[in-house]
């Protein structure tokens, strides 16, 4: 048996510290196989230790702020307690700096579209790598300027540096990913947040895929590679009840209106006026998710704990050892840096395609022949995606009709796998395994289109799912 691909001088990673990692699955040779989750860049499994802190938490949930109650005032002070850990964690003064607790990345950047101040003619610069999380919110605030990556999806650094220089005086934001959900790359946030801060502009990070990998440290706020803001999702590491996080400077939320309004947000009221609270409060309209929060912080502690070099190293190992077994595979096209030593450069996301099949086709394979969970197609960065494949513009417009008319057949995309720190070697092993026979054109079943939806089932195989879970 292959050993356990764990860090032995610690033992603190192992394959079991996140629920249902070996939970039985039906596959179509009528059996059942433990699930390998390829599938960590959509969202990881909770840590036990976070299911178990969140359940002993509601022996003491009770609404924050304000209640006398015993109970509420342990939520209150469980809540602050959760910034502290996420100010912690990516090393934010929490005096200077305000933890917002938001619901995931996509609101964390909403938000922060929201409250930002964007005098007339503003420019945001954004890259052509980024998930549309960190793209759409920016349109119709500013005029956004895309940053461009090279041939193998890379962040081109200079052409970052030369947008800066051309609209210099003129650039509010420069909002760039610090890894990416598609090719993994990783930017090197400080360099980019120098060059921002030369030219008088802000960074936000979008550390949805840097966070669960990666050490963060956002510096002091008057360092030149200082992070403005940074943004984060909870299930992203290990703690999916709904709770991300929006970081950054207390005087952006201390000015101005917040984007949502209501309870919570405010010191007084009269029909007339309104006092608002001060940040971070100001910033969390409603009664917030408080089992959320504990999630995250717990999470975080345990990342801590384990310590994100750890994390990385282990996921290096792990990304590097798949990058070389699918090396030796035909027709296996990978895309970003594509050689085991490259491993540095990216956290451990890897998309190909497989030559002369649809990216649905080696999902649907992968899933109902191996019980190994991949995701298929853009991976919400269509620009990306289809920069990468070189989908030729002049069938953009043919593409747009057909997805408008609900059909989704023949669409571009890509296949990705993505670690997670529990992930080991043989969970490599089963995907290539498996991976194998589909390139070889060795699998079992006969697979019809799903035309609206665009992904593949194999016929004569509808396992029930309510069977396997249901309310
Ligand atoms: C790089 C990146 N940014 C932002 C997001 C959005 O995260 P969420 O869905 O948690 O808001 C994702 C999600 O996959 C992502 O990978």
């Amino acid at each position: 048996m292959l050993s356990v691909f764990i860090n032995q001088a610690t033992r603190l990673i192992t394959p079991n510290m996140v629920a249902g990692n070996r939970t039985m699955v039906p596959v179509l040779n009528g059996k059942k196989t433990s699930y390998v989750n390829l599938d960590n860049a959509a969202s990881t499994p909770p840590f036990n230790a976070v299911v178990r802190k969140v359940n002993e938490f509601m022996e003491w949930y009770s609404n924050v702020h304000r209640g006398m109650g015993f109970k509420s005032q342990v939520a209150t002070q469980v809540y602050e307690e959760a910034r502290q850990v996420v100010a912690h964690f990516v090393k934010a003064d929490p005096e200077q700096n305000s933890i917002v607790l938001v619901r995931n990345t996509t609101e964390a950047i909403n938000k922060l579209a929201g409250r930002l101040y964007f005098p007339p003619e503003s420019v945001v610069i954004s890259t052509a790598m980024e998930h549309h999380s960190n793209d759409l919110p920016w349109r119709g605030r500013a005029r956004v300027m895309y940053a461009d990556v090279d041939a193998k999806g890379a962040l081109d650094v200079n052409d970052v540096e030369m947008k800066l220089a051309q609209n210099a005086g003129k650039v509010r934001l420069l909002a760039v990913t610090g890894a990416s959900n598609v090719t993994g790359y990783v930017n090197d946030v400080h360099q980019l947040a120098r060059l921002a801060h030369r030219y008088g502009a802000q960074i936000l990070v979008d550390a949805a895929q840097l966070a669960p990998h990666r050490a963060i440290n956002m510096l002091p706020n008057d360092h030149p590679e200082h992070l403005d803001f940074l943004a984060f999702s909870g299930h992203k590491l290990y703690a999916p009840y709904g709770t991300g996080a929006l970081i950054g400077p207390r005087e952006v939320f201390a000015q101005g209106i917040p984007d949502q309004v209501g309870g919570g947000t405010v010191e007084l009221v009269t029909h007339g006026a309104v006092l608002w609270a001060e940040p971070p409060h100001k910033e969390e309209a409603g009664t917030p998710n408080l089992a959320g929060a504990v999630a995250l912080a717990k999470a975080l502690k345990i990342l801590q704990e384990v310590g994100m070099e750890r994390v990385a190293e282990h996921e290096r190992r792990l990304t590097a050892y798949a990058l070389r077994r699918m090396g030796s595979l035909p027709g296996l096209k990978i895309f970003g840096a594509s050689k085991p030593e490259e491993g540095d450069s990216r956290v451990g996301v890897i998309s190909f395609t497989v030559q002369g099949m649809e990216a649905g086709l080696v999902a649907g394979i992968l899933s109902s022949e191996g019980g190994i969970g991949v995701r298929n197609g853009c991976f919400c960065a269509h620009p990306y995606v289809i920069k990468l494949l070189g989908f030729p513009p002049e069938e953009m417009q043919g593409l747009w009709e057909r997805i408008s008319s609900g059909d989704r057949r023949n669409l571009p995309g890509l296949v990705r796998i993505s670690f997670g720190l529990y992930n080991t070697k043989e969970d490599v092993e089963r995907f290539i395994a498996v991976l194998g026979k589909i390139v070889e054109g060795r699998y079992e079943g006969k697979y019809t289109l799903n035309c609206q939806e665009g992904s593949y089932w194999p016929q004569g195989f509808s396992p029930k799912v309510e069977h396997y879970f249901s309310l």
